[in-house]
């Protein structure tokens, strides 16, 4: 897309481009307004970190999508950033372009942007393609929360009913516990459940095969996160997903270290295990703490994932850490629920509740069970 008509694109975003409806009347279309106090903005397609201070500078900063300055430089002085997408052509360097360039759709190149194809809006395949995966993968941001740690798809369900699920995370073991289902069926069912990052672990020690199996998850859903196991082999295949735009959650971490590798070789996520630290005698909590400090300081995009949770303590710990996620057993879930005191004061409130029905229903009459809390007079 030539440089106008990605302007265009980007003060649609901003709502600077819209025609000024007429006011009143029911049919007047929506009014689409500048944002309040903006006066200066920035197109910025580059990625250099250095470059962070300088669009700082703007009210408003629109950034490519796929490679950009870290945000906490430019958001930390308060500047609203905004990505764009472009309608109408793709870049060959975009991370979908090797599944769609043989689609119809996919028109000849743009002769005074040789790296671009130009696209066939009119498509209705097109269209899916845009609103499915494009603005999604746009807009897909830092995440924060908590996590399942499971494969079991009951469980899944139960948590997300609850409305405290923000991802999930499998590996081997967890989908060794399943029935009945492949790991890409169940993946599929987990991604149709949440909405954030589920991760499918590869088993290949290779690069090769890593990027064979990788690869292949994050074409079952746009919310898969590919597990690699921290390693030589696994640094390399991490940096060759980041190039291709596939998302990482580098596991088996044991070292503040280690972790600062694999944020640097491109993983989104990095999962130190606390439990298996704990049960050498050694302090996982402190790797927590640590590594959520160098992703702080150096401004790192990525976030740290704490894996491996035992008990309750773990996640309120990992929390006051820094950790911007825990992934946590079903178990521990139901574990924070519950407390003897909410339990106790449950059932207290039941039976006081229960006797005043029965001296309310004596004074008008009434059956204890005709009695509705809503209309209840004392
Ligand atoms: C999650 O990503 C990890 O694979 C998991 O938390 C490991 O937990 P475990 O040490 O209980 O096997």
């Amino acid at each position: 897309m030539g440089l106008t008509r990605r302007l265009i694109a980007a003060a649609l975003a901003l709502g600077l481009g819209g025609a000024t409806a007429p006011a009143g009347g029911a049919s007047a279309p929506p009014m689409i307004r500048p944002l309040a106090g903006v006066r200066t903005w920035v197109v910025y397609y580059g990625a250099e970190a250095s470059a962070g201070p300088d669009l700082a500078r703007f009210d408003v900063v629109v950034l490519d999508p796929h490679g950009h300055p870290p945000l906490p430089v430019i958001k930390r002085h308060g500047a609203v950033v905004l990505t764009y997408v472009s309608l109408g052509e793709v870049n060959t360097s975009h991370p979908e372009y090797a599944a769609i360039k043989d689609e119809p759709w996919v028109l000849a190149p743009n002769p005074s942007w040789p790296d671009a194809r130009r696209l066939d809006v009119r498509a209705e395949a097109y269209r899916r393609w845009l609103l499915d995966r494009v603005v999604p993968a746009a807009l897909a941001g830092p995440v924060n929360g908590l996590f399942l740690d499971t494969a079991d798809i009951e469980e899944i369900r139960t948590v997300a009913r609850w409305g405290v699920l923000d991802g999930v995370t499998t590996n081997p073991t967890l989908f060794g516990k399943t029935k009945g289902m492949t790991y890409d069926e169940v993946l599929k069912v987990i991604c149709g459940i949440t909405s954030g990052p589920v991760s499918a672990e590869v088993v290949a020690d290779d690069v090769e095969g890593m990027l064979r199996e990788g690869r292949h998850f994050a074409k079952l859903a746009d919310n898969i996160y590919v597990k690699v196991p921290m390693s030589e082999n696994g640094l390399e295949a991490m940096a060759r997903f980041r190039a291709e735009g596939i998302r990482t959650n580098c596991t088996l971490i044991f070292s503040a270290n280690q972790g600062l590798l694999a944020a640097k070789a491109g993983a989104s996520l990095l999962s130190p295990f606390v439990g298996r630290l704990d049960d050498i005698n050694e302090e996982g909590m402190t790797v927590i703490r640590e590594l959520a400090e160098i992703v702080a300081i150096h401004e790192l995009e990525t976030e740290v994932l704490t894996a491996s949770v035992r008990h309750p303590r773990h996640v309120t710990d990992a929390a006051l850490a820094g950790s911007h996620i825990a992934t946590v057993p079903f178990k521990v879930f139901q574990q924070m629920v519950r407390h003897p005191l909410t339990d106790k004061g449950i059932v207290q409130f039941r039976s006081d509740w229960d006797k005043a029905r029965k001296a309310l229903a004596a004074n008008e009459g009434k059956a204890p069970e005709d009695v509705k809390p809503t209309e209840a007079r004392v």
